[in-house]
């Protein structure tokens, strides 16, 4: 046998930041786990094992399941109904209107009253304390972006709870900072990752898992297992997009997702609707995908990576020679509360600018994209 610690009783340290992994593929059971990033470890009899690396850093579950409203008199059959609709947690069925909620077939009136009623026993609504927000402040994890000097700008990498938007030209590092963030979210967290696992929305046909293979190396994580606990589909139209969401919110209420990607969110839009005379529709659409993966960061804080495309900027100046700017209008400025701008530097490298932050000063960050993935420039 290759395996010779037969006499390894404690468990080994946890990987150095750039251990390379030669593990075979890990068990089906290791994905149930909350665990993320498997450390290796040897059990008793010597065997090479894959363990939860984050047994102590697992938070509590910070949503109710939907089906506790049964425990509140509420009859299975209309938990189903909710369900159906694709409410999964109690937080998510306070973010929507009792308007909303009489529209899902056979729920009346007073039995949306009975629900929410139950819901809010279940939950504390409404006005919390500055320290108790502080507190749940505390709940928001940051993704590393495989450079630190980014990670520093970013005030320490990708937020849950709220949406971070990209945008830049073709070829900027949109979609390289995306598959980077596949494989840093499953790091354990304090290797600066998210411990969780990764839905990924393509609407571009982009996503490339050959190349989260170099990039898992890189961090000394096993390829396969990395692979094993990303989701993704493919969006072929704006209503394929937002009905893929719906879907989503089963899957997180029962496993631990940190990262929802949406590469590019706005893409399908700009080709379901044409013209000037759809404009208004398109972005009354575009608001209501955008207010879902809002929810969606904040029912199960989640970091959102939007990806956004850059439109030509007729009033952007008379001396800036090639004016950009953002497409999605107004409506998209005020859904994502982080807005990065990426553009191309020299060679590989990728500088990127802080547009818009509520807490982050101005500033820029040079990156180089590598087969491993975001990196700093080495000088
Ligand atoms: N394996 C790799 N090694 C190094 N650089 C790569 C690799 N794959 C892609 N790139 C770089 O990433 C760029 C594309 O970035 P991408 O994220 O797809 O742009 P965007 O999504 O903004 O259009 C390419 O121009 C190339 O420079
Ligand atoms: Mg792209």
């Amino acid at each position: 046998s290759t395996r010779t610690c037969a006499s390894q009783t404690s468990p080994l340290p946890q990987p150095p930041p750039h251990f390379s992994s030669s593990s075979t593929r890990t068990s089906a059971s290791y994905r149930r786990t909350r665990g993320m990033a498997p450390s290796k470890q040897y059990d008793e009899g010597g065997q090479l094992q894959l363990m939860e690396a984050d047994r102590v850093e697992e938070e509590e579950e910070c949503f109710e399941s939907i089906d506790k409203l049964i425990s509140q008199g509420i009859n299975s059959g209309d938990v189903k109904k909710l369900q159906d609709a694709g409410i999964y947690t109690c937080n998510g069925l306070m973010m929507h209107t009792k308007k909303s909620l009489t529209g899902i077939k056979g729920l009346s009136e007073a039995k949306v009253d009975k629900i929410c009623e139950a819901a809010e026993k279940l939950l504390s609504q409404g006005f919390m304390t500055g320290s108790d927000l502080l507190i749940k402040r505390k709940s928001v994890v940051r993704i590393t972006t495989g450079s630190q000097t980014l990670d520093e700008l970013l005030g320490g990498g990708i937020e849950t709870l709220c949406i971070t938007e990209a945008f830049g030209e073709f070829r900027s590092g949109k979609t390289q900072l995306a598959h980077t963030l596949c494989v840093s979210t499953q790091l354990p967290l304090h290797m600066h990752g998210g411990n969780g696992k990764v839905a990924y929305i393509d609407t571009e046909g982009t996503f490339r898992p050959e190349r989260i293979v170099p990039i898992a190396e890189r961090f000394g994580m096993d390829a396969n297992a990395v692979l094993d606990n990303i989701i993704y589909a493919r969006a072929y139209t704006y209503e394929h997009q937002y009905n893929l969401l719906l879907g989503l919110a089963a899957k997180m209420a029962e496993e631990p997702f940190r990262l929802l990607i949406v590469d590019s969110v706005i893409a399908l839009f700009r080709v379901d609707f044409s013209g000037r005379g759809e404009l208004a529709e398109r972005q009354q659409k575009l608001a209501q995908m955008l207010s879902r993966l809002t929810k969606i960061a904040e029912e199960f804080n989640v970091a959102v990576y939007i990806t956004n495309q850059v439109i030509a900027d007729p009033g952007g100046g008379m001396f800036i020679t090639d004016p950009k700017k953002p497409a999605g209008g107004h409506v998209l400025a005020h859904a994502a509360t982080i807005r990065l701008m990426l553009r191309k530097g020299k060679g590989e490298q990728r500088v990127c600018k802080i547009f818009d932050a509520p807490n982050l000063p101005e500033g820029e960050a040079v990156f180089q994209i590598t087969t491993g993935g975001l990196m700093d420039v080495k000088d």
